[in-house]
Parts: structure tokens; C-alpha cells; sequence
């Protein structure tokens, strides 16, 4: 049955978006021959630091079925709120369900809120309405209830299952709280009735108990926490949540259903057959998958649509991050790390969207759509028949059936003006694209353009002799609408000569490492300090010995460079790095940056040029790599060699 409801959404892509009543409707004859690559294709919404009511929550899942998403993750509880009704525990929605106010934009120290009460919450029969709406669209719901932590709202109705006495108040500002529930017994037969009515409510087999960002300061400071540590011979307060989140599974099993939660649950040791949801990057979902368990892959690297997806100057107010719908379309959930075995633990993936700074639907459409479309092919298409062109090239068809319903997605931005770019002549052809229905405008000035700027027809030959120039443009929608300006400066310049023209090189790259704390690459070479190390390598990748914490890495070699012309790099760091010729920076990627990979440019002669390529590690994420592309924009990693005689 699915099936067929999956062939009846690809149909019904395939017919205008409005369909006038009269004429006649004409499609294309093709034979459609597809399946799921994934059984998990999930879509998130935190209903807990903003509330969305439930006309909302259908309008929603009828989106994610149209494009057959069919898990919908429902965050129920949150410090800021807990918003289902519990009829053992009316004081959650008369008390927890609501705050005194919230906080405005991020005005966190000192505090400003904005003094007005908020809140809202499902009742039983509501939730029972959207579950059948859903199951009538084959979206099953995973509904989660956040133990132990995110429970502060839960404390202030029933501060007796906290470890310290309160009072407790219902969250007014966003992040991570210290009060998290106790390991009493009244705590567990609380979250066991709780769970019994979540039960009867939602059909799925999967719960989700959150279990993320318990801080463990309670519990050490607790009589009742430690003394069931030592009854149960548990090493530490990681031990400790283990041991709580096995006690739920335990329940939840008894009760013929499946524990999923954040990828914390590892920590101390997973519950026997819990499934891991990975959002701090992957590596939580390849342990998982390697331990023989299941994974679904939310990183926030790809899948937080609650990070930017544009120029923060031009968005509305977000959590932060940078994850442009390249990026989402680009992820692949299986990790290259696992074995065809363990990779077949990934169920699949899913958006997540926190909504801190969304508060109202409007806002959330934005900030799913169309990122969602993207996942979508992620989820659903084969890995290895994606390909963003042609997918931007699909969306204004997307667009037209967004527009239909109503749904007000983000407006792309103008390709083509991804970055600045060097040139070696007088003119430069710029090619731009517009992946939405509607118009192109531009300048030549850098000017912000407005609705009656320069319409964008064909390619523009710019001309740079004079000085570079910085193109500027933005799409407008048929009914008015401007999306984000996209700016890229055009610039002739001349190559850089080369150092040597002939000589014998041994290929590979000399590494040095750097022992030693560092936030900048700077901070490698203003403290002078020697190399403790010196090899050769093959390519300016993370050595196999690199250690494990911090540490700092300076490649050199010559590149050899075929031809004059000018050359893209394209450098992924975590954490940054620099690209360099001859102590020129061409590419500069240092400090913490939301994204890892960055492309810069260079022109240079045929010949050897010495590049220097520095890099520091800092903890959290390891990445490094260098790849280039000459006039062809075939990306190859880059080699280089080391001289060993000049000729
Ligand atoms: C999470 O974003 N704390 C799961």
C-alpha cells in the first residue's frame, strides 16, 4: 500500500500545480521503476521551545508525504515546555506546558525577556487526530519524551523527582540546564505511566527518550544518585545514565517496543538493543553500527535545518552553523568508514529543526524548505544518482507546487557566484541560474540589486581590464518576492612566476608536527617552537600517527604546475588551515568556521611553486585535505614533491 501511495506522490509531481478544471491534462508516457534506498526517511520538529499547534502538524506531515518522508520525529518535551497531555499528571500541561516568558533574540547575559506567558500543548484526542492523519499518509510517528535531561519543565510540576528540592521554573531561555531527573524510584514510575500513555497514543514501534546533554552535576552531588551507583557497582555518572537508559529499554521492551535516542546513550555503554540516532557529527552512528546496532544519521554538519542556510546578515535570526542546500544534498548517510555489513545498520536519515528562534510556521517552512527536498533524494535515490545541477535545475517545477500550497520556502540564491574568481584576461564569462521560477537581476557595481536592476538573460561578459568587478544579483519571484544577494568579485591578474622551472623532484610532501595548544595557525609560528617530528608524506591528508588531541601540522613541497593559467583549491579543515605560495596566503580557512570546506585561487606559471599548507587541531572534528582543479574544474588531490637536485 505504500507503495502505491508512493507512486500516486510521484504522479502527482508529474501534474500542474493547478489544475484549472477545464482543460485537459496532458503527462508525459513513462514507465517509473523506483524504490526507497533507506526505511528510515525522517523529518524532525521541536515543539518544546516553540509551540505548533495541530493544523500545523498535519500541514506539515502532508509535506514530508508528498515527498516520502515517512518518520516524523515529534519533540513532545523540552526544558521550555512539555506539550502532551498526560491525564496521570495533569499539573505537565497545567504547569509545565507553559512559561513565564522567553527570551528576545539572544540576549542571554544579561537576560532580556520579552514578559509575555507562553505556551500550548496536545491533548490526547488532538495527538490521536494527528496520528491517524499521519498513518493515513504512511508517516509513522516516533514521539519523544527527553530523559533525563531537557526536564526542567517536567521539575517544575513535580520538583519531587529532581534531586534537589527546587522549586523549579519552566525554561525562559534556551541551552543545556543542570537539574535533570533523579535516579529514584518515583522517577521511574513517573516516566513508566508516562510512557504507557505515550504507548497508546502512538502505534510505532520506535520511542524516542532523548537522552542528550545530561549534564551530571546532580547526580554527583546526590545521596539517592550515588547510592545506587554503588549498589549497582557502577564506575561513574556516565555509567550511572547507562544504567537509567537500560531500566527504560527494559520497559519499553516489556511493552513490545524499540528505544531510539541521541547519540549520548553510548556514553557508559549502550542499552542492549537501543537504536542510535547520530547528531554530533557520525562517529556516534559508526560506533553504533559497529557494536551491531541501528543507526539513523541527523548529523549537524548536513541535517540541523535549524543552522543558516545563507549569509547570516541576510536570514532571519538562527542558531548559527552554515548549511547551504548543497551541503544537505551532498550528505551521504552511510559512512565510507563502515563495512558493507555494518553499513547496512543505517536505516537512514533525518532534518532535524530545533525551533529556539522559529516561532512561527512561516518561519519553520523557511527553514525546511527546500531543504527538505533535498533530503529527500538523499533518503530516497540511489547514492550514486545524485547530482545538485540537475536537482537545481528540478526545483522551479517544486516551486511551482510549494507555491500551490502555500508553503513559504527560502528562495535560493543566484548560482554561479559562489566565490570570487581570478582570471588571466580581459573578459570573464559569467554564467548564472536561478533553481526557482522567476527573474535574475543584477549589477555590476556590487550595489544590492532592487526590482529594476539589469535582467539577467544570457551570460554576461564582464570586463575586468579596468579593475575587478563585483557582480551582485538575486532572483524575484512572479509575484514579487527578492531572495538573498549573492555578491562575487572578478579579478585579472597575471601569474605568479614560478621558483624553479626544472628540477628533480621526489614526489610527497615533508610534514612537521607541532606539539602544543592552538586556536589559529598563527599561533604555530609566532611561538617559534621546533618540530617534533618530520616525515614524508604522500598527499596533505592527517597522517595515520597524527595524535589524538592537539597538535599542529606544516606541509612543504613544490607543486608542479602543467601550465599558466589560474588553479582552484578547494581545502576541507576541522579544525583550520592555510593555504600558501611562497608565503603568499591563497586560501584562508583559519580559526573555528562553520563549514569545512573552503576553495580559493591562485594564477600561476608553469613551473615548481613552493607551497606551504599549515593546519591545527584543536579537539571535536579531524579533517584535512587539499584538492585542485586547473581551467578543465576536474578536482584531483593535490601532490606535490619534494626537491632533490635543481637541474
Ligand atoms: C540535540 O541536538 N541536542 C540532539
Amino acid at each position: 500500500h505504500a507503495g502505491l501511495f508512493y507512486g500516486l506522490q510521484t504522479l502527482s509531481q508529474m501534474l500542474p500545480p493547478r489544475p484549472d478544471g477545464a482543460s485537459a491534462i496532458r503527462i508525459s508516457a513513462v514507465t517509473v521503476t523506483d524504490a526507497p534506498r533507506f526505511p528510515y526517511r525522517g523529518m524532525h520538529l521541536d515543539v518544546g521551545r516553540h509551540f505548533f499547534g495541530p493544523e500545523f502538524v498535519k500541514r506539515y506531515i502532508d509535506q514530508l508525504a508528498r515527498y516520502k518522508i515517512n518518520r516524523f520525529h515529534w519533540h513532545l518535551t523540552e526544558d521550555q515546555g512539555w506539550r502532551i497531555e498526560i491525564k496521570r499528571y495533569p499539573r505537565l500541561t497545567e504547569v509545565a506546558a507553559w512559561r513565564r516568558e522567553t527570551m528576545v533574540e539572544k540576549n542571554f547575559d544579561p537576560f532580556v525577556g520579552d514578559g509575555q506567558r507562553y505556551g500550548g500543548f496536545y491533548t490526547q484526542d488532538e495527538i490521536r487526530d494527528v496520528v491517524a492523519y499521519a498513518r493515513e499518509r504512511y508517516v509513522t510517528i516516533v514521539p519523544e519524551i527527553e530523559l533525563p535531561g531537557h526536564s526542567v519543565a517536567a521539575l517544575s510540576a513535580y520538583p519531587e523527582l529532581a534531586c534537589t528540592a527546587g522549586p523549579f521554573e519552566v525554561g525562559t531561555r534556551w541551552g543545556i540546564f543542570e537539574d535533570i531527573y533523579c535516579p529514584k524510584e518515583e522517577t521511574f514510575a513517573f516516566l513508566e505511566r508516562v510512557l504507557t500513555e505515550v504507548m497508546e497514543l502512538f502505534p510505532g514501534e520506535y520511542i524516542h527518550i532523548g537522552g542528550d546533554e545530561a549534564p551530571k552535576a546532580r547526580w554527583e552531588a546526590s545521596e539517592v544518585a550515588q547510592d545506587v551507583i554503588r549498589r549497582e557497582g557502577l564506575a561513574d555518572e556516565h555509567e550511572l545514565q547507562s544504567w537509567f537508559i537500560r531500566r527504560i529499554e527494559r520497559f519499553l521492551n516489556a511493552n513490545g517496543r524499540r528505544l531510539i535516542g541521541w547519540d549520548e546513550i553510548l556514553e557508559g555503554g549502550l542499552a542492549p538493543n537501543a537504536t542510535v540516532m547520530s547528531w554530533r557529527g557520525t562517529q556516534g552512528g559508526i560506533d553504533a553500527a559497529r557494536q551491531g546496532h541501528d543507526v539513523v544519521m541527523t548529523p549537524t554538519s548536513h541535517l540541523y535545518f535549524d543552522f543558516y542556510q545563507g549569509d547570516p546578515a541576510q536570514e532571519p535570526l538562527a542558531i548559527g552553523g552554515n548549511l547551504p542546500l548543497e551541503r544537505v544534498y551532498a550528505f551521504e548517510p552511510v559512512p565510507e568508514e563502515l563495512t558493507p555489513a555494518e553499513g547496512r545498520r543505517v536505516l537512514g536519515a533525518q532534518g532535524n529543526v530545533w525551533t529556539e528562534y522559529m516561532k512561527s510556521g512561516d518561519h519553520v517552512e523557511y527553514m525546511v524548505f527546500p531543504r527538505l527536498l533535498a533530503l529527500s533524494e538523499v533518503v530516497w535515490s540511489p547514492g550514486g544518482a545524485r547530482d545538485f545541477d540537475d536537482f537545481a535545475r528540478r526545483l522551479p517545477w517544486h516551486f511551482e507546487r510549494l507555491d500551490a500550497s502555500g508553503i513559504r520556502y527560502r528562495i535560493p540564491d543566484v548560482l554561479g557566484l559562489a566565490r570570487d574568481r581570478l582570471t588571466l584576461d580581459e573578459k570573464v564569462e559569467v554564467a548564472l541560474a536561478a533553481p526557482a521560477r522567476g527573474t535574475i537581476r543584477y549589477t555590476l557595481d556590487g550595489t544590492e540589486p532592487t526590482a529594476s536592476s539589469t535582467h539577467y538573460a544570457e551570460p554576461l561578459e564582464v570586463d575586468v581590464e579596468d579593475g575587478p568587478v563585483t557582480v551582485a544579483a538575486r532572483i524575484y519571484t512572479a509575484d514579487g518576492a527578492a531572495g538573498p544577494v549573492r555578491r562575487a568579485t572578478f579579478t585579472r591578474t597575471t601569474p605568479r612566476p614560478a621558483a624553479l622551472v626544472d628540477a628533480a623532484l621526489e614526489p610527497g610532501f615533508l610534514v612537521d608536527l607541532f606539539q602544543g595548544s592552538f586556536r589559529r595557525v598563527g599561533d604555530l609560528e609566532r611561538r617559534g617552537q621546533e618540530s617534533v617530528r618530520r616525515e614524508k608524506v604522500e598527499a596533505v591528508v592527517l597522517p595515520p600517527w597524527a595524535p589524538e588531541e592537539e597538535f599542529g601540522l606544516r606541509f612543504r613541497g613544490y607543486l608542479s604546475v602543467p601550465q599558466d593559467a589560474v588553479y582552484t583549491f578547494r581545502l576541507t579543515a576541522d579544525d583550520g588551515a592555510v593555504v600558501r605560495f611562497a608565503g603568499a596566503t591563497v586560501l584562508d580557512h583559519d580559526g573555528s568556521h562553520p563549514a569545512p570546506e573552503k576553495e580559493g585561487q591562485a594564477a600561476l606559471a608553469r613551473g615548481l611553486h613552493p607551497v606551504e599548507i599549515l593546519y591545527f587541531q584543536a579537539g571535536g572534528g579531524r579533517a584535512l585535505k587539499l584538492e585542485w582543479a586547473g581551467p578543465d574544474g576536474v578536482f584531483a588531490p593535490v601532490d606535490a614533491g619534494v626537491v632533490r637536485r635543481v637541474r
